[in-house]
């Protein structure tokens, strides 16, 4: 437990470091870059969108006046109009990205005349996801500047700035309404508790903490996404929600290897496997954690992204694997004990329990992590939102039906201890078990 304190500790001092701007305001450095293409950002605009590009800073490794810096520039394009480009650039009908009809010109270089720095603001009015991206076609300058960006939609009379893309405005409100719905799941699983106050285990109280921290977790979401709604940057929200965010991550996984191991349901101990799996995931899911909040902070064409992400998806995977590892013994114990046992029959009753618990888990890895990433290109600008809808639902599915199926019941099928004896003669059997298990250790 210690050693947990200590992993989040350093968390919270690592995220304390790291500069929070997930927003849709950038600033972004460049320093004698030559690289022909450099993305910047992407946004959804409606028909009412603008670009604010303050760009500062600006200097050029060559400056002889007869280059020409119309070649040099920022530009919005959407990714069909980017494969005709790209289409042009091969059939050479055109020499220079910015030189093509299908993109929209933000500023080039030629209008700086010298000047270090330039604001501009741009218009649109084509509703759709658009790239900002800078061309430099002068293989030989190196570019160096600081660049402002801000997009966002002018909505309703009052022409109020809206800083999140049009597939995204509709989040903080269905956070909000998650949070609401669990909400209501911690208030009835709490009248559940009192009410069946006599036959609850402690993981109960664990599944409690799991559905209160996943509420608490969407309110600080729907918060930080709103607050960046309003002002285009996230320092409101973004500490409370990764906290939130990081403590349910470890908590939800902890327990589904908790439930999986059958700890205080089926036995009041853990093996020693088992908490070998419990101490690789943890600090694994305190990695995965840093990783999201770095994911998040940084623009999405970073180079260090995709380094982070594919790190978290590393470490996700190992995670998924060991939460099934538990689930997988405790099938196969029952299994034997089924077979050699006298009362087959509950042992039965529990079998098929944790075999439908290892069928749901899986579902939700597949739902939460496979089929989101597939929906997210399948529907990739028309339905964007559908895939994080499609997530949150198959979560909520996920606590529903764990709470159904491990709920405290006055006379509980699946764990019914018949009297005391049988508790007593099944607690020498642990303990013998358990002594088995150290002699067998001390042995090699
Ligand atoms: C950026 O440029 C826009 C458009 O000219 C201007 O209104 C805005 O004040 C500038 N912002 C900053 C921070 O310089």
């Amino acid at each position: 437990m210690g050693k947990m304190c200590r992993s989040f500790l350093l968390f919270l001092l690592i995220s304390l470091f790291v500069s929070f701007g997930f927003a849709e305001i950038r600033f972004t450095k460049i320093r004698s870059n030559d690289r022909p293409i450099i993305p910047f950002d992407e946004f959804w605009f409606t028909h009412n969108g603008r670009l604010e590009l303050n760009v500062s800073q600006i200097t050029l490794s060559d400056n002889n006046p007869n280059l020409n810096f119309n070649n040099v520039g920022f530009f919005l394009c959407t990714r069909d109009a980017w494969l005709h480009v790209l289409q042009q650039l091969a059939d050479a009908e055109i020499s220079c990205v910015l030189h093509s009809s299908l993109v929209k010109i933000v500023s080039n270089f030629k209008t700086l005349n010298g000047k270090s720095s330039f604001d501009s603001i741009l218009q649109v009015k084509n509703a759709d996801r658009y790239t900002l991206l800078f061309a430099n076609c002068l293989s030989q300058v190196k570019v160096s500047m600081t660049v402002r960006s801000a997009m966002y939609n002018l909505e309703g009379n009052q022409n109020r700035r809206d800083y999140l893309s049009a597939d995204e405005t509709f989040l903080p409100k269905l956070y909000f309404l998650l949070s609401l719905v669990y909400f209501t799941l911690a208030e009835i699983w709490i009248y559940v508790l009192y009410n069946k106050r006599l036959t609850i285990f402690r993981i109960h109280f664990f599944m409690l903490i799991v559905v209160v921290l996943k509420a608490l977790n969407l309110v600080s979401k729907a918060e930080d996404t709103l607050y960046i709604q309003q002002t285009g940057t996230a320092h409101g929200w973004d500490v409370p929600f990764y906290i939130f965010s990081s403590l349910k991550g470890i908590m939800l996984f902890t327990l589904i290897i908790l439930i999986g191991t059958g700890w205080s349901l089926l036995k009041p101990y853990l093996q020693d496997k088992e908490k070998m799996v419990l101490t690789i995931v943890i600090p694994l899911q305190v990695v995965a954690n840093i990783a999201l909040v770095i994911i998040d902070e940084t623009s999405p064409f970073s180079p260090y992204r995709v380094t982070w992400k594919s790190l978290f998806l590393l470490v996700d995977v190992i995670c998924c694997c060991a939460m099934l590892l538990p689930i997988v013994w405790s099938i196969k114990n029952l299994r034997e004990a089924a077979q050699t046992d006298g009362k087959a029959a509950v042992n039965l009753m529990k079998l098929t329990l944790f075999k439908q618990y290892y069928v749901m888990v899986i579902c939700y890895i597949y739902l939460t992590r496979v089929a989101v990433y597939g929906l997210e290109t399948i529907t990739w600008g028309k339905y964007p939102w559908s895939s994080v809808l499609v997530g949150e639902l198959a979560t909520l599915v996920f606590y529903v039906f764990t709470g159904y199926k491990f709920k405290p019941e006055t006379y509980n099928p699946y764990f019914a201890i018949d009297d005391e004896e049988e508790e007593e003669e099944e607690e020498a059997d642990d303990v013998e078990q358990s002594k088995l298990h150290d002699e067998e250790k001390f042995g090699q």
